[in-house]
């Protein structure tokens, strides 16, 4: 049998990109290989972001182009998955009729079967949540394609309620996975060769605080670096709220964990933080910080801002900007506010014009950059320890990541890839490192 092929675009979080590698994995057993040619693909698939605004035109838009492809009469199956997906469900179908499949978040598990019916010129949407215990046994797990690296989801959903997110409407309550099955995965990758997993969770660390069976996420993290051959553990996102004493202990004592942590401060100002429904303040906030560096004095930050958020004055943007200049991220994600349909916030006045939203997130990203280029060349002459994923930018480079996962460029051979090397920093790019052995 020839082999079909499929074509997926990802948009937004890691969760997506996770996903993505899942549904990979379960067309496999259809047939389908991936391709990265949309005119060649039997299959189209977006699998779709909606944290911010012009998020459905942006698909719209996306397979009106693709749709150039659909030509010769061949038939190819176009499908939208993700949190687009899940928002507009049978309007997607409604609006599109070239559209075959639309699958929600909570929905994976039906995908082979909704192929299959499309396969024979079936329609089909499915949206529906499933807010318990059962979709942990419907969770498809990734095999095939053995990695270095591999994301292993440890929660799913979010309760938080931020007043700007849309993400508890779009991936619905939030549901632990049982740590039995979690080891196990893990145990399985550490035999397959993977040597670094990344704990994958909207807010990791309110893992298990909802069922009385499983541990703490400090307590889960202990037992994966119990696994041998896991050599370094990463986790995102923590919700700066969560980030418990026991959490901090660890960054005291697990050498596998890694020296970076992402924490989104959102904001310096008290005020929009109360607005946001953080349930912390900026002391509390900085606090955390300083306690984990502490533990560990080399770890790093990276963090995400909303800039602009409704009724955020002049004072509250500059204690935006003093924040960073006290935590003085490696790497910040920074964000014009966006309202998004039936949030809390979008019901708020804004009357800032977008002109001056503008200004301020070039401001905060001109600070960055100045941080960013100042923390990164403190590694300048020093030693890092990279796990080697891949071959370099350049021919005769090899390529991998560090402790505090920025990636290192560096002369090597290939028979060098899935080892621990240490190389030494020779210059600090925007995005990455040049190093030698
Ligand atoms: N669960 C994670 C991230 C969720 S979305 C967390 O709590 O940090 C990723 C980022 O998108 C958020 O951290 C926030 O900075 C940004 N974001 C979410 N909603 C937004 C909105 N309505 N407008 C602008 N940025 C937004
Ligand atoms: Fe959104 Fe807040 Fe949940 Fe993060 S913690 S996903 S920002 S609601
Ligand atoms: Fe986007 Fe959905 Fe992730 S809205 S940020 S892809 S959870």
């Amino acid at each position: 049998m020839l082999d079909k092929l499929l074509y997926i675009e990802t948009f937004g979080c890691q969760m997506n990109v996770n996903d993505s590698e899942r549904i990979v994995s379960m067309l496999a057993e259809l047939g389908y290989v991936p391709t990265n040619s949309p005119a060649a693909a039997d299959m189209i698939l977006l699998n779709t972001c909606s944290v911010r605004g012009g998020a459905e035109e942006k698909v719209y838009r996306r397979l009106a182009n693709l749709r150039i492809y659909k030509r010769d009469g061949k038939k190819q199956i176009i499908a939208v998955g993700g949190c687009v997906a899940q928002q507009e469900g049978d309007r997607l179908l409604e609006k599109l009729p070239y559209l075959d499949l639309v699958i929600g978040t909570h929905n994976l598990h039906l995908l082979p079967d909704m192929v299959r019916g499309a396969e024979r010129g079936e329609r089909r949407s499915e949206t529906t949540f499933i807010d318990n215990e059962e979709r942990l046994d419907l969770f498809p797990t990734i095999n095939g394609e053995s990695r270095l690296s591999r994301f292993v989801t440890v929660m799913q959903g979010c309760d938080n309620f931020c007043s700007y997110c849309i993400v508890p409407f779009v991936r619905g309550r939030e549901i632990s996975r049982r740590s039995g099955d979690i080891l196990a995965e893990v145990r399985q990758l550490a035999e397959d060769g993977v040597r670094e997993v990344i704990l994958l969770g909207q807010n990791v660390n309110s893992y298990g605080l909802k069922s009385d069976s499983e541990p703490s996420f400090a307590t889960l993290i202990r037992r994966v670096a119990e696994i041998e051959g896991i050599n370094r553990i990463r986790f995102t996102t923590s919700h700066p709220k969560d980030i418990s004493d026991e959490l901090i202990a660890c960054f005291a004592d697990i050498p596998q964990l890694s020296g970076q942590i992402h924490l989104p401060a959102q904001s310096g100002s008290d005020k929009v933080l109360k607005s946001m429904g953080r349930g912390y303040t900026r002391d509390s906030y900085l606090d955390k910080v300083a306690r984990l560096r502490g533990v560990r004095p080399d770890l790093v930050f990276t963090g995400d801002i909303i800039v602009g958020f409704p009724g955020e004055t002049e004072y509250d943007f500059e204690q935006t900007i003093s924040l960073m200049e006290s935590v003085r991220y490696i790497d910040l994600f920074s964000f014009v506010y966006s309202p998004r349909p039936g949030t809390k916030a979008a019901e708020l006045p804004d009357d800032l014009p977008k002109a001056e939203k503008m200004a301020r997130l070039d401001r905060l990203m001109q600070l960055q950059r100045r941080h960013t280029s100042e923390i990164c060349s403190r590694y300048l002459n020093t030693n890092m320890t990279v796990l080697v994923e891949g071959e370099g930018k350049l021919p005769g480079q090899v390529s991998g990541k560090g402790d505090i996962g920025r990636i290192v460029n560096f002369a090597g051979d290939r028979s060098l890839i899935g080892s621990f090397v240490d190389v030494r920093i020779i210059k600090a790019y925007p995005n990455s490192f040049l190093g030698e052995l």
